[in-house]
């Protein structure tokens, strides 16, 4: 599928086949291509949390206050970020680049973060956002709908998933196959009111 046509064919599903099943392969490219997001400093602090187990689904979804889509659609991954991924053996996400930059790189991407909680806490967020639109792309152009969900008890899903300490919860995503597309569009707003050139 052409680039244009999932972005504008992505639409937020609700209503899902409980019959349509996303083979492994699938779910492997989705999360591969899922892994190719950019993080600043290459620091990766997405940790997908996929849930396989349908009772663990179910109490999901209660905590998710009964969205139905939590429970039906056919795979149900929770974004996750680990805060201090930038502290946690920095030279790993520099392994196969050359030894000079990886030299260069480390350090600084340890200056950068240090004593900055605030910092850490919003690059980890960064990285779970644009990881969950590769996401719903990738599921997108191989003839998946998703949907994005941060609609739901975040302490409650903390503690049905063993969150870490340290550890932050970005969305849900659900993919799968419609049973019921999606509704009109909310509305867009005018393109002057998002775009500004130069400076506000
Ligand atoms: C981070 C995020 C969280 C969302 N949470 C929910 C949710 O909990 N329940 C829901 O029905 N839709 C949720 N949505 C869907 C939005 O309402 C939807 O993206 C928006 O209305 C635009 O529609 P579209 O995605 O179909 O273009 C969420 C979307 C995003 C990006």
């Amino acid at each position: 599928m052409d680039l244009f046509t999932a972005v504008e064919t992505r639409r937020s599903v609700k209503h899902y086949d409980v019959s349509e099943k996303m083979t492994s392969s699938e779910f492997n490219q989705l999360i591969q291509a899922t892994m190719l997001s950019p993080t600043s400093y290459n620091i990766q602090h997405w940790r997908f949390l996929r849930v396989t187990d349908s009772r663990l689904r179910s109490r999901l979804k209660d905590a998710a206050w009964g969205q139905q889509q939590v429970e039906d659609a056919s795979e149900l991954i929770i974004l996750c970020a680990d805060i201090n991924a930038w502290k946690d053996r920095p030279e790993r996400y520099w392994a196969d680049a050359p030894r000079e930059a990886r030299e260069l790189l480390v350090p600084m991407l340890t200056d950068f973060y240090r004593d900055k909680p605030q910092l850490q806490r919003d690059e980890a967020i960064r990285s779970c956002g644009l990881a969950a639109q590769t996401m719903m792309l990738a599921a997108k152009a191989l003839g998946y709908d998703t949907g994005a969900l941060v609609g739901f008890d975040s302490d409650k899903v903390a503690e049905l998933i063993n969150l870490p300490e340290g550890y932050l919860i970005g969305m849900m995503i659900v993919v799968g196959k419609a049973s019921k597309a999606a509704n009109g569009r909310g509305g867009q707003l005018a393109l002057g009111e998002v775009l500004f050139e130069n400076q506000f």
